[in-house]
Protein backbone atom coordinates (compact mmCIF):
# COMPACT_ATOMS: atom_id res chain seq x y z
CA UNK A 1 0.00 0.00 0.00
CA UNK A 2 1.17 3.30 -0.75
CA UNK A 3 2.01 5.69 1.76
CA UNK A 4 -1.70 7.95 0.83
CA UNK A 5 -0.28 11.06 2.46
CA UNK A 6 2.58 11.42 0.02
CA UNK A 7 2.61 12.17 -3.52
CA UNK A 8 6.33 11.41 -3.43
CA UNK A 9 5.79 7.85 -2.38
CA UNK A 10 3.40 7.97 -5.72
CA UNK A 11 6.40 9.38 -7.79
CA UNK A 12 8.18 6.59 -7.02
CA UNK A 13 6.62 4.55 -8.89
CA UNK A 14 8.01 6.03 -12.20
CA UNK A 15 11.78 5.63 -12.54
CA UNK A 16 11.01 7.65 -15.04
CA UNK A 17 10.27 10.87 -13.77
CA UNK A 18 13.71 10.71 -12.17
CA UNK A 19 15.52 10.94 -15.36
CA UNK A 20 13.44 13.88 -17.63
CA UNK A 21 10.16 15.68 -17.65
CA UNK A 22 7.84 13.60 -19.02
CA UNK A 23 5.05 15.73 -20.66
CA UNK A 24 3.29 13.14 -23.26
CA UNK A 25 0.98 11.93 -21.32
CA UNK A 26 -1.84 13.24 -23.97
CA UNK A 27 -0.22 10.24 -26.26
CA UNK A 28 0.64 7.52 -23.69
CA UNK A 29 1.39 7.55 -19.95
CA UNK A 30 4.69 5.94 -18.24
CA UNK A 31 3.43 2.71 -16.63
CA UNK A 32 4.02 2.25 -12.87
CA UNK A 33 6.74 0.04 -11.71
CA UNK A 34 4.01 -1.80 -9.94
CA UNK A 35 2.64 -2.46 -13.70
CA UNK A 36 5.81 -3.75 -15.01
CA UNK A 37 6.02 -5.82 -11.68
CA UNK A 38 2.11 -7.69 -12.65
CA UNK A 39 3.25 -8.10 -16.05
CA UNK A 40 6.62 -10.08 -15.03
CA UNK A 41 4.57 -12.65 -12.53
CA UNK A 42 2.22 -13.30 -15.29
CA UNK A 43 5.03 -13.73 -17.51
CA UNK A 44 6.61 -16.05 -15.29
CA UNK A 45 3.48 -18.09 -15.02
CA UNK A 46 3.13 -18.36 -18.33
CA UNK A 47 6.87 -19.42 -19.23
CA UNK A 48 7.31 -22.10 -15.86
CA UNK A 49 3.68 -23.88 -16.96
CA UNK A 50 2.28 -22.13 -13.98
CA UNK A 51 -1.05 -20.39 -15.32
CA UNK A 52 -3.54 -20.31 -13.24
CA UNK A 53 -6.85 -19.78 -15.47
CA UNK A 54 -9.07 -19.35 -12.12
CA UNK A 55 -6.44 -16.21 -11.18
CA UNK A 56 -6.74 -14.99 -14.48
CA UNK A 57 -10.12 -14.50 -13.85
CA UNK A 58 -10.37 -13.47 -10.53
CA UNK A 59 -7.99 -10.56 -12.00
CA UNK A 60 -10.46 -9.64 -14.82
CA UNK A 61 -13.24 -9.32 -12.72
CA UNK A 62 -10.76 -6.91 -10.05
CA UNK A 63 -9.80 -4.97 -12.98
CA UNK A 64 -13.52 -4.84 -14.25
CA UNK A 65 -14.45 -3.60 -10.61
CA UNK A 66 -11.78 -0.74 -10.67
CA UNK A 67 -12.68 0.62 -14.08
CA UNK A 68 -16.11 0.93 -12.62
CA UNK A 69 -15.18 2.63 -9.23
CA UNK A 70 -13.06 5.46 -11.52
CA UNK A 71 -15.92 6.74 -13.32
CA UNK A 72 -19.16 5.88 -10.47
CA UNK A 73 -20.64 2.86 -12.92
CA UNK A 74 -21.08 -0.52 -11.67
CA UNK A 75 -19.04 -3.88 -12.60
CA UNK A 76 -21.40 -5.26 -14.99
CA UNK A 77 -21.46 -1.93 -17.12
CA UNK A 78 -17.75 -2.78 -17.72
CA UNK A 79 -16.83 -4.53 -21.07
CA UNK A 80 -13.04 -4.87 -21.96
CA UNK A 81 -12.03 -4.11 -25.00
CA UNK A 82 -9.08 -3.63 -27.10
CA UNK A 83 -8.98 0.46 -27.37
CA UNK A 84 -11.29 3.51 -27.77
CA UNK A 85 -12.01 2.35 -31.17
CA UNK A 86 -13.23 -1.03 -30.71
CA UNK A 87 -15.58 0.00 -27.95
CA UNK A 88 -17.39 3.03 -29.97
CA UNK A 89 -17.67 0.65 -32.52
CA UNK A 90 -19.26 -2.00 -30.53
CA UNK A 91 -21.93 0.79 -29.60
CA UNK A 92 -22.72 1.84 -33.02
CA UNK A 93 -23.29 -1.73 -34.64
CA UNK A 94 -24.81 -2.51 -31.39
CA UNK A 95 -28.01 0.15 -32.11
CA UNK A 96 -30.92 -0.69 -34.20
CA UNK A 97 -30.60 2.15 -37.17
CA UNK A 98 -33.42 3.20 -39.51
CA UNK A 99 -32.77 5.18 -42.62
CA UNK A 100 -33.35 8.68 -41.81
CA UNK A 101 -31.99 8.40 -38.36
CA UNK A 102 -29.17 11.28 -37.23
CA UNK A 103 -25.88 11.94 -35.18
CA UNK A 104 -25.23 14.86 -34.00
CA UNK A 105 -21.13 15.64 -33.44
CA UNK A 106 -18.23 17.88 -33.78
CA UNK A 107 -16.04 15.87 -36.36
CA UNK A 108 -13.24 18.44 -37.00
CA UNK A 109 -12.49 17.97 -33.08
CA UNK A 110 -13.02 14.18 -33.06
CA UNK A 111 -10.48 11.75 -33.29
CA UNK A 112 -11.01 9.85 -36.67
CA UNK A 113 -11.55 6.92 -34.50
CA UNK A 114 -15.02 8.92 -33.65
CA UNK A 115 -15.29 10.00 -36.91
CA UNK A 116 -14.75 6.71 -39.69
CA UNK A 117 -17.61 4.88 -37.90
CA UNK A 118 -20.19 7.54 -38.38
CA UNK A 119 -18.91 8.47 -42.24
CA UNK A 120 -19.67 4.37 -42.65
CA UNK A 121 -22.22 4.31 -40.71
CA UNK A 122 -23.73 7.16 -43.08
CA UNK A 123 -22.18 4.89 -46.33
CA UNK A 124 -23.40 1.71 -45.30
CA UNK A 125 -27.28 2.37 -43.45
CA UNK A 126 -27.66 6.21 -44.55
CA UNK A 127 -27.88 7.56 -41.10
CA UNK A 128 -27.35 11.21 -41.31
CA UNK A 129 -23.82 12.66 -39.94
CA UNK A 130 -25.10 16.48 -37.96
CA UNK A 131 -21.82 18.13 -37.63
CA UNK A 132 -20.98 21.09 -35.90
CA UNK A 133 -18.52 23.26 -36.49
CA UNK A 134 -15.77 23.98 -33.60
CA UNK A 135 -15.74 27.72 -31.76
CA UNK A 136 -12.51 28.86 -30.68
CA UNK A 137 -11.26 25.17 -30.63
CA UNK A 138 -13.80 24.07 -28.45
CA UNK A 139 -16.61 22.24 -29.17
CA UNK A 140 -19.36 24.11 -28.76
CA UNK A 141 -22.15 22.86 -26.77
CA UNK A 142 -24.95 24.61 -27.79
CA UNK A 143 -24.48 24.07 -30.79
CA UNK A 144 -24.66 20.38 -30.44
CA UNK A 145 -27.78 20.93 -28.99
CA UNK A 146 -29.37 22.88 -31.34
CA UNK A 147 -28.55 20.30 -33.96
CA UNK A 148 -30.72 17.42 -31.97
CA UNK A 149 -34.02 16.84 -33.49
CA UNK A 150 -36.62 14.32 -33.01
CA UNK A 151 -34.29 11.91 -35.34
CA UNK A 152 -31.34 12.08 -33.13
CA UNK A 153 -30.19 8.95 -31.84
CA UNK A 154 -27.18 9.45 -30.38
CA UNK A 155 -24.63 12.22 -29.79
CA UNK A 156 -21.06 11.78 -29.48
CA UNK A 157 -18.02 13.99 -28.02
CA UNK A 158 -14.89 13.27 -26.48
CA UNK A 159 -14.77 14.36 -22.75
CA UNK A 160 -11.26 16.38 -23.95
CA UNK A 161 -10.74 16.61 -27.09
CA UNK A 162 -7.21 14.74 -28.48
CA UNK A 163 -6.32 18.10 -30.80
CA UNK A 164 -6.12 21.09 -29.46
CA UNK A 165 -6.82 18.90 -25.68
CA UNK A 166 -10.12 21.44 -24.59
CA UNK A 167 -12.32 20.57 -22.20
CA UNK A 168 -16.43 19.61 -23.41
CA UNK A 169 -18.86 21.09 -21.43
CA UNK A 170 -20.23 17.27 -21.59
CA UNK A 171 -22.86 17.54 -18.12
CA UNK A 172 -25.72 19.51 -20.40
CA UNK A 173 -25.35 17.45 -24.03
CA UNK A 174 -25.95 14.54 -21.17
CA UNK A 175 -29.12 15.83 -19.43
CA UNK A 176 -30.65 16.71 -22.69
CA UNK A 177 -29.92 13.09 -24.11
CA UNK A 178 -31.45 11.53 -21.17
CA UNK A 179 -34.37 13.83 -20.83
CA UNK A 180 -34.78 12.94 -24.81
CA UNK A 181 -33.75 9.06 -24.56
CA UNK A 182 -30.55 9.78 -27.24
CA UNK A 183 -27.80 7.67 -26.51
CA UNK A 184 -24.74 9.89 -24.78
CA UNK A 185 -21.58 8.14 -26.73
CA UNK A 186 -18.44 9.55 -25.17
CA UNK A 187 -14.30 9.18 -26.13
CA UNK A 188 -13.05 9.14 -22.85
CA UNK A 189 -9.66 8.56 -23.30
CA UNK A 190 -7.69 11.88 -23.14
CA UNK A 191 -10.11 12.62 -19.72
CA UNK A 192 -10.48 9.54 -17.30
CA UNK A 193 -7.56 8.90 -15.10
CA UNK A 194 -7.16 12.80 -14.95
CA UNK A 195 -10.00 14.73 -14.92
CA UNK A 196 -12.94 13.09 -12.28
CA UNK A 197 -15.26 11.82 -14.86
CA UNK A 198 -18.31 10.30 -13.32
CA UNK A 199 -20.55 8.65 -15.38
CA UNK A 200 -23.95 9.36 -13.30
CA UNK A 201 -23.40 13.16 -12.75
CA UNK A 202 -22.65 13.65 -16.49
CA UNK A 203 -25.36 11.46 -17.53
CA UNK A 204 -22.99 9.53 -20.10
CA UNK A 205 -24.61 6.30 -21.04
CA UNK A 206 -21.85 4.75 -23.00
CA UNK A 207 -18.22 5.58 -22.92
CA UNK A 208 -14.90 3.98 -24.91
CA UNK A 209 -11.68 4.40 -23.13
CA UNK A 210 -7.70 2.89 -23.61
CA UNK A 211 -5.33 2.39 -20.61
CA UNK A 212 -1.99 3.81 -22.44
CA UNK A 213 -2.54 7.34 -21.53
CA UNK A 214 -4.00 8.73 -18.21
CA UNK A 215 -4.88 5.35 -16.85
CA UNK A 216 -0.81 4.43 -17.36
CA UNK A 217 -1.30 1.32 -19.03
CA UNK A 218 -0.67 -0.45 -22.31
CA UNK A 219 -1.36 -0.09 -25.61
CA UNK A 220 -4.03 -2.76 -26.99
CA UNK A 221 -6.55 -2.67 -23.80
CA UNK A 222 -9.10 -0.20 -23.01
CA UNK A 223 -12.67 -0.92 -21.58
CA UNK A 224 -16.54 0.00 -22.46
CA UNK A 225 -18.66 1.28 -20.06
CA UNK A 226 -22.53 1.60 -21.03
CA UNK A 227 -25.46 2.24 -18.84
CA UNK A 228 -26.88 -0.71 -17.87
CA UNK A 229 -30.68 -0.09 -19.05
CA UNK A 230 -29.18 0.99 -22.17
CA UNK A 231 -26.77 -1.90 -22.62
CA UNK A 232 -29.81 -4.18 -22.03
CA UNK A 233 -31.49 -2.74 -25.10
CA UNK A 234 -28.83 -2.85 -27.34
CA UNK A 235 -28.10 -6.31 -29.50
CA UNK A 236 -24.02 -6.37 -29.70
CA UNK A 237 -23.25 -7.80 -33.57
CA UNK A 238 -20.52 -9.91 -32.18
CA UNK A 239 -21.14 -12.55 -29.53
CA UNK A 240 -18.89 -15.25 -28.02
CA UNK A 241 -18.88 -17.14 -24.90
CA UNK A 242 -18.21 -14.30 -22.58
CA UNK A 243 -21.30 -12.51 -23.76
CA UNK A 244 -23.66 -15.36 -22.95
CA UNK A 245 -25.06 -15.70 -20.40
CA UNK A 246 -24.95 -19.56 -18.76
CA UNK A 247 -25.68 -18.95 -15.50
CA UNK A 248 -23.13 -17.01 -13.87
CA UNK A 249 -19.01 -17.93 -13.37
CA UNK A 250 -19.93 -21.28 -12.15
CA UNK A 251 -20.42 -22.58 -15.94
CA UNK A 252 -16.78 -23.87 -17.66
CA UNK A 253 -15.70 -20.88 -20.14
CA UNK A 254 -15.96 -23.90 -22.73
CA UNK A 255 -19.39 -25.05 -22.05
CA UNK A 256 -22.43 -24.58 -24.49
CA UNK A 257 -25.50 -24.22 -24.30
CA UNK A 258 -28.71 -24.59 -26.25
CA UNK A 259 -30.13 -22.25 -29.04
CA UNK A 260 -32.47 -20.70 -26.03
CA UNK A 261 -29.17 -18.15 -25.02
CA UNK A 262 -29.51 -15.46 -23.20
CA UNK A 263 -27.10 -12.50 -23.17
CA UNK A 264 -24.81 -11.60 -20.11
CA UNK A 265 -26.63 -8.19 -18.47
CA UNK A 266 -25.57 -4.70 -19.13
CA UNK A 267 -22.11 -4.47 -21.01
CA UNK A 268 -20.95 -7.59 -20.24
CA UNK A 269 -22.06 -8.57 -23.65
CA UNK A 270 -19.91 -6.83 -25.57
CA UNK A 271 -17.32 -9.29 -23.86
CA UNK A 272 -15.73 -11.78 -26.75
CA UNK A 273 -13.24 -14.55 -25.99
CA UNK A 274 -10.30 -14.46 -23.83
CA UNK A 275 -9.01 -11.41 -22.95
CA UNK A 276 -5.51 -9.19 -23.05
CA UNK A 277 -4.66 -10.93 -18.99
CA UNK A 278 -1.33 -8.79 -20.22
CA UNK A 279 -2.61 -5.80 -20.25
CA UNK A 280 -5.53 -6.30 -18.05
CA UNK A 281 -2.98 -6.99 -15.19
CA UNK A 282 -0.80 -3.66 -15.82
CA UNK A 283 -3.93 -1.66 -16.31
CA UNK A 284 -4.99 -3.33 -12.87
CA UNK A 285 -2.12 -2.47 -11.17
CA UNK A 286 -1.68 1.27 -12.47
CA UNK A 287 -5.54 1.84 -11.44
CA UNK A 288 -5.10 0.36 -8.01
CA UNK A 289 -2.20 2.54 -7.35
CA UNK A 290 -4.41 5.61 -8.32
CA UNK A 291 -7.95 3.94 -5.62
CA UNK A 292 -4.96 4.25 -3.02
CA UNK A 293 -4.44 7.59 -3.69
CA UNK A 294 -8.06 8.23 -3.79
CA UNK A 295 -9.43 9.74 -7.53
CA UNK A 296 -9.59 13.05 -5.88
CA UNK A 297 -5.90 13.32 -5.59
CA UNK A 298 -5.01 11.96 -8.76
CA UNK A 299 -7.65 14.66 -10.62
CA UNK A 300 -5.69 17.74 -11.92
CA UNK A 301 -6.02 21.14 -10.63
CA UNK A 302 -7.09 24.17 -12.40
CA UNK A 303 -5.33 27.42 -10.36
CA UNK A 304 -1.82 26.28 -10.59
CA UNK A 305 -1.89 25.63 -14.47
CA UNK A 306 -3.70 28.57 -15.43
CA UNK A 307 -0.63 30.74 -14.08
CA UNK A 308 1.79 28.91 -16.08
CA UNK A 309 0.56 28.67 -19.43
CA UNK A 310 -0.54 32.70 -19.18
CA UNK A 311 2.44 34.25 -18.40
CA UNK A 312 3.79 32.33 -21.24
CA UNK A 313 1.22 34.16 -23.63
CA UNK A 314 3.12 37.45 -22.91
CA UNK A 315 6.22 36.08 -25.12
CA UNK A 316 6.49 37.81 -28.00
CA UNK A 317 5.07 35.94 -30.65
CA UNK A 318 7.92 37.00 -33.37
CA UNK A 319 9.83 33.74 -31.45
CA UNK A 320 6.75 31.52 -33.14
CA UNK A 321 6.08 30.53 -29.64
CA UNK A 322 2.47 30.96 -28.86
CA UNK A 323 0.80 29.24 -25.36
CA UNK A 324 -2.88 28.89 -24.80
CA UNK A 325 -4.78 27.98 -21.86
CA UNK A 326 -8.25 26.59 -21.71
CA UNK A 327 -8.87 28.31 -18.38
CA UNK A 328 -8.60 24.54 -17.94
CA UNK A 329 -5.61 22.47 -17.71
CA UNK A 330 -4.16 22.42 -21.21
CA UNK A 331 -1.14 23.69 -22.79
CA UNK A 332 -1.19 24.04 -26.53
CA UNK A 333 1.61 25.20 -28.05
CA UNK A 334 1.67 26.83 -31.66
CA UNK A 335 5.06 25.52 -33.60
CA UNK A 336 6.74 26.48 -36.78
CA UNK A 337 7.70 24.02 -39.38
CA UNK A 338 11.25 24.69 -38.92
CA UNK A 339 10.67 23.23 -35.16
CA UNK A 340 9.98 19.63 -36.36
CA UNK A 341 13.26 18.28 -36.67
CA UNK A 342 14.32 19.43 -33.78
CA UNK A 343 11.26 18.75 -31.98
CA UNK A 344 11.51 15.15 -33.07
CA UNK A 345 14.53 14.77 -31.39
CA UNK A 346 12.44 15.34 -28.38
CA UNK A 347 9.76 13.12 -29.49
CA UNK A 348 9.46 10.61 -26.97
CA UNK A 349 9.29 13.68 -24.18
CA UNK A 350 6.66 15.86 -25.86
CA UNK A 351 4.11 15.17 -28.73
CA UNK A 352 3.76 17.07 -32.03
CA UNK A 353 0.78 16.87 -33.83
CA UNK A 354 0.75 18.37 -37.27
CA UNK A 355 2.02 22.09 -37.04
CA UNK A 356 1.26 22.10 -32.89
CA UNK A 357 2.72 20.72 -29.87
CA UNK A 358 0.88 18.46 -27.54
CA UNK A 359 1.25 18.79 -23.53
CA UNK A 360 -0.44 17.35 -20.83
CA UNK A 361 -2.98 17.84 -18.27
CA UNK A 362 -1.34 17.76 -14.84
CA UNK A 363 -1.74 14.41 -13.65
CA UNK A 364 -0.65 15.18 -9.89
CA UNK A 365 1.51 12.20 -9.13
CA UNK A 366 3.33 11.84 -12.17
CA UNK A 367 3.64 15.94 -13.73
CA UNK A 368 3.36 18.74 -11.14
CA UNK A 369 3.88 22.53 -11.30
CA UNK A 370 7.32 22.63 -11.81
CA UNK A 371 7.45 20.37 -14.62
CA UNK A 372 5.28 21.77 -16.63
CA UNK A 373 7.36 24.93 -16.25
CA UNK A 374 10.21 23.62 -16.97
CA UNK A 375 8.32 21.68 -20.27
CA UNK A 376 7.67 25.33 -21.80
CA UNK A 377 11.04 26.66 -21.21
CA UNK A 378 12.35 23.64 -23.47
CA UNK A 379 10.02 24.34 -26.16
CA UNK A 380 11.10 27.71 -26.05
CA UNK A 381 14.72 27.14 -25.99
CA UNK A 382 13.85 24.85 -29.01
CA UNK A 383 11.81 27.97 -30.82
CA UNK A 384 13.71 29.85 -33.80
CA UNK A 385 15.65 33.03 -31.93
CA UNK A 386 15.09 31.53 -28.97
C1 LIG B 1 -9.60 11.42 -28.04
C2 LIG B 1 -8.93 10.20 -28.62
N1 LIG B 1 -9.67 9.20 -29.10
C3 LIG B 1 -9.12 8.08 -29.60
C4 LIG B 1 -7.74 7.93 -29.62
C5 LIG B 1 -7.13 6.68 -30.14
O1 LIG B 1 -8.08 5.65 -30.34
P1 LIG B 1 -7.73 4.13 -30.07
O2 LIG B 1 -7.68 3.92 -28.58
O3 LIG B 1 -8.87 3.40 -30.70
O4 LIG B 1 -6.43 3.83 -30.74
C6 LIG B 1 -6.92 8.95 -29.13
C7 LIG B 1 -5.43 8.82 -29.19
O5 LIG B 1 -4.71 9.78 -29.22
C8 LIG B 1 -7.53 10.11 -28.61
O6 LIG B 1 -6.79 11.11 -28.11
Amino acid sequence: MLDMSSIEAARAEFPGTEELTYMNVSARGLTPQRSRNAVDAMMDKMQSGATDKAAMFDLIEQSRDGYAKLINATSDEISLVKNVSEGLNAIIAAYPWKSGDNVVLCQDLEHPNNVYPWRHLNRRLGVEVRSVSPRDGAIPTDEILSQINENTRMVTASSVTFAPGFRTDIGPIGAVCRERDILFLVDGVQSVGILNTDVETLNIDAMAVSTQKGLLGLYGMGFLYCRADWAERLTPVYLARFGVDLGGSGAHEASLGDDEYALMPAARRFDLGNYNYVGVAAADASISMMHELGRQRIVCRRHPMRHGPRRQRTKPTSRRAQCTSTGHVLLYIQIHEDWTIKISAHSNLIDSLDQALRMPRLNRFLIQKPEIQAGVEVVDDLAPGG
